[in-house]
């Protein structure tokens, strides 16, 4: 609340240089106000809303400059070092125009959904610490939270109120880069390259608000906010929630890839048979791009019991994704607190206890994660360069 003396202030907008906010100016920085007409909606939530503060610099590097060559933390921006020179080896990002799919050409990013209709097997964990591996190493990513119970957000000690989030995002309400948060937000600590969308309880009313905007395309919703958000970034996570909820269609729709997780549970290897038939369903229709990059297998027990072996061995029953590459990762996650105490601590397993197994394991998981997108890549090019011989 601002101070009564000081509140007339508030309604002293300066537009901002790239005109899409109004802005307030406000001792200590500046503060963002959504266009008029969002204003209303702010207004009217349950929940007031925070307006965002933010200095300059975070102006500059929140969407507005969308366009600049690189969006890494603390590299210029001559483009020597930019998104495009850090894609994937092999992994060619121009799509071909296909139906309802946008097409992106200027920077290639790799957009994986993690998934299992199961719930607590680990789809956070592998969202957060992947993107933490890859970010390790410099690449720009993006965690989009799409879980109403926020925890990717709650893992990395982000707001979940106040703040736009993801149900801004899949609506359309708010501009793609407007939803991202990231270090150069005050009150924000993210691991550096690590930026996020934010969950919050406000997807639960996805539904309402599809049945009132009945010209929204509901698996659609996600395809032009991360067609922008592809420019900027290497690799953008989808977190999605335990079921198919409103929010895991679309998700599926605007992804590359999907990677399944996945617990040594006989439930949770059960659930992995539904998610696969899901894929498949995307793939012979609204999806043939879809590719599923393998199903990880988490908190394994060390040295593995009888019945880990065992649930571990009924996957070798699963189609191959490739000639000689299994559906299941190589690598896989031991059970260790270490991983339940870096959560704790709000940490990545690289930033808290960055020598451990768990975060090796991670980071030869990032290996293969990349090999097989290159794997991916190699034989769309190859399928497409038969196509065009046979035309
Ligand atoms: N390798 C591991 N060792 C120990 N605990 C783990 C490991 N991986 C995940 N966990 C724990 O398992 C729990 C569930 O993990 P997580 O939240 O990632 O699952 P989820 O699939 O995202 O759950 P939900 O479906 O509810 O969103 C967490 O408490 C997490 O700390
Ligand atoms: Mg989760």
């Amino acid at each position: 609340m601002l101070p009564r003396k000081l509140r007339f202030l508030a309604n002293t907008h300066v537009p901002c240089p790239c005109r899409k906010r109004v802005v307030t100016p406000w001792p200590g920085g500046v503060v963002a106000r959504a266009p008029g007409g969002q204003r209303a909606r702010w207004d009217a939530d349950p929940v007031p809303r925070r307006a965002r503060t933010f200095s300059l610099a975070s102006v500059r590097t929140l969407g507005h400059d969308r366009h600049r060559p690189t969006g890494r933390d603390g590299e210029d921006a001559n483009g020597s070092g930019g998104a495009g020179a850090r894609a994937p080896e092999g992994h060619n990002g121009n799509r071909k125009p296909d139906g309802g799919r946008l097409v992106h050409s200027a920077h290639q990013s790799c957009v994986i959904c993690v998934g299992n209709q199961k719930g607590g097997v680990g789809k956070t964990t592998t969202c957060v610490q992947l993107a933490a591996a890859f970010a390790e190493r410099g690449s720009l990513c993006l965690i989009i939270d799409l879980d109403m119970t926020a925890g990717a957000t709650k893992l990395l000690r982000a707001p979940t109120q106040g703040w736009n989030d993801s149900f801004d995002l899949v609506t359309g309400t708010e501009s793609a880069f407007d939803v991202v948060i990231d270090n150069e937000d005050p009150e924000i600590t993210l691991p550096k390259n690590l930026h996020l969308v934010p969950g919050s309880a406000r997807l639960r009313d996805l539904d309402h608000y599809l049945f009132t905007h009945e010209w929204i395309v509901h698996q659609d919703m996600l395809l032009a906010p991360l067609a922008q958000l592809r420019e900027r970034y290497d690799y953008i996570f989808l977190d999605t929630p335990p079921q198919s909820t409103k929010t895991t269609v679309p998700a599926l729709k605007a992804a590359d890839f999907v990677i399944l997780s996945a617990m040594p549970d006989r439930l949770a290897i059960e659930a992995l048979h539904d998610a696969l038939r899901q894929i498949q369903t995307a793939k012979a229709g609204p999806h043939p791009d879809l590719a599923l990059l393998g199903v990880l297998i988490h908190a394994i027990p060390s040295p593995k019991t009888r019945l880990a072996r065992g649930l571990l061995q009924a996957l070798s029953g699963l189609p191959d994704i490739a000639p000689g590459t299994p559906v299941k990762f190589a690598t896989d996650i031991v059970r260790t607190v270490v991983l339940q105490e870096a959560m704790q601590a709000g940490k990545t397993i690289f930033d808290y206890a960055p020598d451990h197994s768990a975060a090796k394991q991670y980071a030869a998981l990032a290996d293969e994660v990349q090999q097989r997108i290159a794997m991916h890549a190699s034989r769309a090019r190859t399928e497409s360069a038969a196509v065009r011989a046979n035309a």
